[in-house]
């Protein structure tokens, strides 16, 4: 069982990752993989610094796409892959759908060349479940900024951010099946408090007794 989070800079992913994990592991559920991009692996960590820690300038939209592209195939490859075929639920912090927004619709980027893009870096790979932690930009810029000193990625207008958000909304209405939207302006034990229900209830359907 493959579970990603997206959702806005500040939406609250990587505590609400952590929630869900400990749930899983109340349930009984006993081989959890936490993971998170732009990094995870070795290797796509060694990325995650190129993009994240360089001068805006450096590289344009295309170069980030493929940056991207090459840390999630390394982290398939070598984390995300072998704990699906042992079996194990990954909870990955960001995926393709971060890439198909950020570098995708939020930029103008062709639909072809993200088909492609996909089809190289992760193929047929597609998350059982997606937790769309849905904030409005303004909202996820206000948290970022009170988190302190805002990363190169971090420092783009709000126009950016509605167009990342837009895009979201419009991938979940795409693959209803596969999205669970969340309202992330909720306080933090109510939202983890909804993801586990809904989550549980998914996994208690779909997999054997644990
Ligand atoms: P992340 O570490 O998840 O930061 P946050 O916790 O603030 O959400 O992601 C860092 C940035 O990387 C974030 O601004 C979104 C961006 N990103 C992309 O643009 N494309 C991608 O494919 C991924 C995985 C992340």
């Amino acid at each position: 069982m493959f579970i990603t989070f997206e959702g806005l800079d500040g939406s609250g992913k990587t505590t609400q990752l952590k929630w869900l994990a400990a749930q899983l592991a109340d349930a009984g559920y006993k081989d959890v993989l936490l993971t998170y991009e732009p990094g995870g692996s070795d290797g796509a960590k060694d990325i995650r610094k190129l993009l994240l820690d360089r001068p805006p300038e450096l590289w344009d939209a295309r170069e980030e796409l493929l940056l991207y592209s090459a840390a999630r195939h390394h982290h398939l490859r070598t984390l995300i892959q072998p704990a699906l075929d042992r079996g194990a639920i990954v909870l990955c912090d960001r995926f393709f759908d971060s890439t198909a927004v950020y570098q995708g619709s939020a930029v103008g980027e062709a639909e072809a060349i993200l088909a492609s893009i996909r089809q190289l870096s992760i193929g047929g790979v597609v998350p059982d479940l997606t937790i769309l932690l849905d904030l409005d930009e303004r909202e996820s810029m206000r948290r970022v900024a009170a988190r302190g000193a805002l990363n190169r990625l971090e420092q783009r207008e709000a126009a950016f951010f509605a167009r990342v958000r837009a895009g979201y909304l419009a991938l979940a209405q795409a693959e209803p099946e596969r999205f669970l939207r969340f309202d992330a302006t909720q306080s933090e034990a109510a939202l983890a408090q909804e993801i586990g229900q809904r989550v549980l209830a998914v996994l208690d359907a779909r997999l054997q007794p644990r």
